[in-house]
């Protein structure tokens, strides 16, 4: 069963920063081209995809990328027989079960979106292998997606006009993640996304957790040089900001250096995701002692 879902507008904080890709990458939406958002964990990738597909206004379906995603499933599968049970209101004791060998075709998410119009959101989708991506680069290009002769159906869906997809990948080097093809590339729009700046990531931090501004800001300063002493840029500073930030909110927790349950709350969320080396450890105590 597909899953057709609608964004939540209010989710989403709007800043000069968001605007100006929102802008861009709506352009190329609006003149059919697919859009790929590429960039490193925790910049506001997915949240993006979710507001640009409200914004188109049409229905959305998601798809996560898997390694163990196979072709088929990204075009749709037979699934089991249909058995008819036919019961005869006279005779109550005539109970006919007809086997119908045809089996019954279930078209894959993006089948779907494809023959409705839907706006398809591929997120992460250099997660799965790219052969099992292969359907997609049709799609795009000839719009037409072509069904396995099992399907008992038509040999090939019509990509309906108001088609859109919108697909988002992290960079090459994470773990779990295979290069893109060229093919697929070509027949995309790509936007590099990087880290916010600050005043976006504080706005998020504000709406989505409510800490108030001066202790947001300090939260992202710290997490920062954090980040930077530690030579962690891999990842932006926004997700771990949200889970500090949402317990200091719930708990009363000030965001100071000279509050215990602070120092202890930063301990375990930054260093199990950065390491617990010695050397980690010491910047974070360092840049812990100096913050007021
Ligand atoms: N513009 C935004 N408005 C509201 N929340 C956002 C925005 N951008 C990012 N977030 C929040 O930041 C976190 C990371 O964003 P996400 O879209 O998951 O990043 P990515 O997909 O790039 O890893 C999420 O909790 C998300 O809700
Ligand atoms: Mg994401």
């Amino acid at each position: 069963m597909t899953t057709v879902l609608q964004a939540n507008p209010r989710q989403f904080v709007s800043t000069e920063f968001t605007k100006q890709i929102v802008r861009r990458a709506l352009r190329y939406l609006q003149s059919g081209f697919a859009i790929h958002l590429r960039g490193p964990a925790g910049t506001g990738k997915t949240t993006l995809a979710m507001h640009l597909a409200g914004l188109l206004g049409r229905p959305m379906v998601l798809i996560y990328g898997d390694e163990d995603l196979r072709s088929s499933q990204l075009i749709g599968s037979s699934s089991g027989y249909t058995r008819k049970k036919v019961v005869d209101n006279y005779i109550h004791s005539v109970l006919k079960v007809e086997d119908d060998m045809r089996q019954s075709w279930v078209d894959s998410r993006l089948t779907l979106a494809a023959r409705e119009g839907f706006t398809l959101i591929y997120d992460e989708f250099n997660r799965s292998r790219p052969e099992a991506n292969n359907a997609l680069l049709s799609t795009l290009e000839e719009k037409l997606i072509v069904l396995p002769p099992d399907s008992s159906q038509s040999e090939y869906v019509r990509v309906n006009p108001l088609f859109r997809a919108i697909f988002t990948s992290n960079p090459e080097e994470y773990a779990g993640v295979h290069p893109t093809q060229d093919a697929l590339l070509d027949r995309m729009v790509t936007i590099d996304i990087g880290e916010a700046d600050i005043d976006t990531e504080k706005q998020i931090l504000v709406t989505r957790v409510g800490l108030d501004r001066i202790q947001a800001l300090k939260l992202l300063n710290l997490i920062r040089s954090f980040r930077y002493k530690a030579e962690q840029t891999k990842t932006s500073s926004l997700r771990v900001c949200l889970i500090i930030g949402k317990i200091c909110q719930d708990h009363e927790i000030p965001v100071s250096g000279q509050n215990a349950d602070f120092r202890a709350l930063c301990f375990d969320v930054l260093l199990s995701r950065y390491g617990k080396s010695a050397q980690i450890a010491e910047i974070l105590t360092h840049l812990l002692d100096q913050l007021p």
